[in-house]
């Protein structure tokens, strides 16, 4: 949030629709450093200034949501090196950003599960939710130790839960019922989901609530992103024609 406009943005004259939940994949750190030369971790640190410009550029456009892609389920197989260069950041991350967060109204929520996530983490955890609680501007989700079909597996078997215990029987299970026992439970689905770095998959993220999200997918490595991508994104979202699986207006 360093990076701030000197003038007041004019949202509602600029876009015909903003969306209401953005998620995005930051992806490209790696290649980004190894272009230049750098080491892989050097780009994870840029990634964390482009995290800032995002984080900024959701607050300046009064975004509601807010859900980036931070740490898959399936990242622990990286080497041991860049795993605890990337909790490092996080770490350094929460401990410097959240007194800007509670400034900027900004609540963290971190969506991912919990089990299995060492004392210190689960401390990181609970210090940038408890710090934000109360924030009612945007809600900054980050996804960690995240999997989409992890998520849809730990909701079923919360089902089967209370099914086992009576609470519910099988024909209460519907596709409201899984929403509320998914990580995003009471929130909105996303309306867009970005990508950087020229990939085009979803790679398990928000499988369940991406299901009639618009993709964007830019060429530009996470470390390059800006507000002037940011735009281009709206932009891009605002132009398309949303169907629902209907035949549209
Ligand atoms: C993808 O690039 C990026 C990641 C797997 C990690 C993203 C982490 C950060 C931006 C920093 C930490 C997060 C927070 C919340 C402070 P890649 O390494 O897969 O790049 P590549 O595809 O070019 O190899």
């Amino acid at each position: 949030m360093s990076n701030e406009p000197a003038i007041a943005p004019t949202i509602e004259s600029e876009f015909a629709v903003l969306p209401q939940h953005i998620g995005v994949i930051m992806d490209g750190n790696g290649r980004w450093a190894t272009a230049q030369g750098k080491p892989r971790n050097d780009g994870h640190r840029a990634g964390v200034e482009a995290l800032r410009r995002l984080v900024a550029c959701a607050v300046e456009f009064e975004i509601d949501y807010l859900t980036i892609f931070s740490f898959s389920s399936e990242n622990w197989t990286r080497p041991a090196d860049e795993i605890n260069a990337i909790l490092g950041l996080m770490k350094r991350f929460v401990a410097s950003d959240v007194s800007k967060f509670v400034a900027h109204n900004v609540r963290v929520r971190i969506l991912g599960r919990r089990e299995g996530l060492s004392k210190a983490i689960l401390q990181m955890i609970d210090q940038a939710e408890s710090r934000t609680a109360h924030c009612t501007g945007l809600q900054l989700n980050v996804a960690f130790n995240y999997g989409g079909r992890q998520e849809i597996t730990d909701a079923v078997r919360a089902l089967v839960q209370d099914a086992a215990a009576g609470k519910i029987s099988a024909a209460d299970i519907d596709e409201a019922a899984i929403a509320e026992k998914l990580y995003t439970a009471g929130m909105p689905d996303p309306d867009l989901i970005f990508r950087s770095s020229g990939e085009e998959r979803i790679s398990n993220f928000l499988l369940w609530q991406a299901a009639y999200a618009e993709f964007v997918f830019y060429d530009e490595f996470w470390p390059e992103f800006d507000r002037e991508i940011f735009v281009r994104m709206l932009e891009e979202f605002a132009g398309r024609k949303r169907r629902f699986g209907g035949v549209g207006a």
